[in-house]
């Protein structure tokens, strides 16, 4: 056993700190050699995103295509380790390109910074001091961010509520800032610690937290796209997607998994990109509870003429300036590769690509299921592992298919079957 006790480990090299890893837990020369692997991108800027890096981990990323989103066509970079996702974002998109596309608008980049008051002594007179003094906070808010400011972004108003707690009643200020093309959370935290003072004068209380909040309702992506009868199979099939839909509006349990094949998507391209894809996924989930009951952030309903459409609402707090969208080289070329040049039009795509993912998915569900077409993929990559090129990999994988056995040894054996048969 070893003691993960290491004073001193951030003061290390990079090397030096594989080194003492590699020395604790006995890892090979190869074992470090794959940790090593930086790819073209240099050492030194991963080094200095976080803490005690020794490594990288490299993920595929993958382009998804077919997206046209509000008249653009554009393709997707996404990363993941979960095979079909970006077939399946690319089929769905095809089946909604016509015309203008999936339609996606994204409001104001309005992220919500709290904070929070204690022991004020009479809250409701505090309230309306505080929407008094309105201006002053406003002002010494934006007095830390020139730049937005200057962007046309900044603090734009403020909000007071007052919540019951277990320790008693708080005040709990909330600062709407704009913060144009970054994520925002850096920003929105400065503004909270520097009115906090005045805050506290203003209530006679005692501030506590001056934080973010990833319930980013006011930073929100809606989306709608349209798929033709006829290219799902008929209304029959619309029909399923659409009781599909509404056991997820109506059942948490059902709702968290067709969310989470929503953020299957939005996720891929927050890694593409080197979003903060926690933030995401926090806002995702808290809005869709922003009832009191967990519900679906998408609904599929059937139009006039049979058709079927899908409506996806979220919010999407993602950033192309700061963070690791700045320093990390291949975000810079995912940002490219979508000829994105505002944070609005990444959030744009990205909530595409969730209704995109949403509808591959419920499709399958309501027809075949999922296992059939995650089956094949996943039974093509073993047969590539295993060895198989050009039309190889299709008959090995056909064949584990066909026999329901998708395993790696089994692809090695119907490949030397086929072989020894050529
Ligand atoms: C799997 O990663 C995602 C799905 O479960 C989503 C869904 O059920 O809607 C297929």
């Amino acid at each position: 056993m070893y003691s993960s006790r290491i004073p001193g480990f951030y003061k290390l090299s990079m090397e030096e700190r594989l080194e003492k890893v590699a020395e604790l837990v006995g890892l090979t020369e190869e074992e470090k050699r794959i940790l090593r692997s930086f790819g073209h991108v240099d050492p030194k800027t991963l080094d200095v995103m976080i803490e005690n890096v020794v490594g990288a981990m490299p993920y595929p990323l993958g382009i998804a295509v077919n997206f046209r989103v509000n008249g653009r066509d554009v393709l997707i970079p996404m990363v993941i380790e979960e095979s079909s996702v970006v077939a399946a974002a690319s089929n769905a998109a095809r089946m909604m390109r016509d015309g203008e596309g999936i339609i996606s608008i994204a409001t104001d980049p309005v992220m919500i910074g709290q904070i929070q008051v204690l022991d004020v002594p009479d809250p409701w007179r505090a309230r309306v001091d505080i929407y008094r003094h309105r201006e002053g906070i406003l002002r010494v808010a934006n007095q830390q961010s020139k730049t937005l400011t200057k962007l046309g972004g900044g603090a734009k108003d403020l909000d007071v509520r007052i919540i019951g707690s277990r320790v008693g009643t708080m005040l709990v200020v909330h600062l709407y800032v704009d913060v144009r093309d970054a994520m925002g959370a850096n920003a929105v935290n400065t503004m909270c610690e520097a009115v906090a003072p005045i805050i506290e004068e203003i209530t006679g209380g005692k501030v506590l937290l001056r934080i973010l909040s990833n319930l980013a309702d006011r930073r929100l992506v809606r989306v709608r796209g349209r798929v033709r009868k006829e290219v799902l199979g008929g209304e029959e099939v619309v029909d399923r997607i659409v009781a599909a839909s509404a056991f997820a509006e109506a059942d948490p349990y059902r709702a968290a998994t067709h969310n989470k094949g929503i953020l299957n998507g939005v996720i891929a391209v927050a890694l593409a990109t080197g979003q903060d894809h926690r933030a995401i996924e926090a806002g995702a989930h808290s809005y869709a509870a922003r009832t009191g009951v967990y519900t679906s952030l998408s609904r599929w309903e059937k139009d006039a003429n049979g058709d079927l459409v899908g409506t996806l609402e979220m919010p999407m707090p993602v950033g192309i300036v700061g963070g690791a969208v700045k320093v990390h080289p291949i975000a810079r070329i995912a940002l490219k590769i979508m000829g994105v040049s505002t944070a609005k039009e990444l959030a744009e795509i990205m909530g595409a690509v969730g209704l995109a993912q949403n509808l591959a998915a419920i499709r399958a569900l309501a027809t075949e299921g999922i296992q059939r077409g995650h089956m094949k993929l996943h039974a093509r990559n073993l047969a590539v592992m295993a060895g198989a090129e050009g039309e190889l990999i299709d008959l090995v994988a056909e064949k584990m298919v066909r026999e329901g056995n998708v395993r790696y040894s089994r692809a090695v054996e119907i490949l030397e079957e086929l072989r020894r048969n050529m």
